[in-house]
């Protein structure tokens, strides 16, 4: 094999494994898990996102028997959450989460970890709900 022959072989096989990463990384299964409503929202322990040792989850599903649609919780950082209605603002279809955005199965609506459109049709960011972290639990407020 030639030099050029070579680093074009190398080149592709890097190119190829980061892209097999990323791909993997965002195809890590979603966790879903139920919170409690209190009088302060919903409620869920702030262990949920603790995968190993010091890694956590970048997000979390919380659903409700009482709430229409889910919420996605992203950890930004320790004390940093973002709480998204995971309806579409277009036609309200249930968005589905990869990674850090929500895409619209309907007709393709994409939306940041902070719930900002990336891409329409949708024209309205997602809502939010403001939280809170209190020993060891993270309350999402409904209001
Ligand atoms: S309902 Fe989501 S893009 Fe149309």
């Amino acid at each position: 094999m030639e030099r050029k022959d070579f680093f074009k072989t190398c080149g592709f096989a890097c190119v190829s494994g980061s892209i097999f990463l990323s791909m993997l990384e965002s195809c890590g299964s979603t966790k879903i898990i139920s919170g409690t409503i209190e009088k302060s929202g919903l409620v869920i322990p702030a262990s949920s996102f603790l995968e190993k040792e010091n890694k956590y989850r970048k997000y979390i599903v919380v659903q409700n028997e009482k709430l229409q649609y889910p919420i996605c919780l992203y950890r930004l950082n320790e004390n940093e959450y973002s709480a998204l209605l995971m309806r579409c603002t277009h036609q309200g279809a249930e968005l589905q989460v990869f990674g850090d955005k929500l895409q619209c199965p309907a007709h393709g609506s994409e939306f940041s970890n902070h719930g900002i459109v990336q891409n329409g049709p949708a024209s309205v960011n997602l809502r939010s709900f403001p939280v809170t972290v209190k020993q060891d639990q993270i309350n999402i407020s409904l209001k």
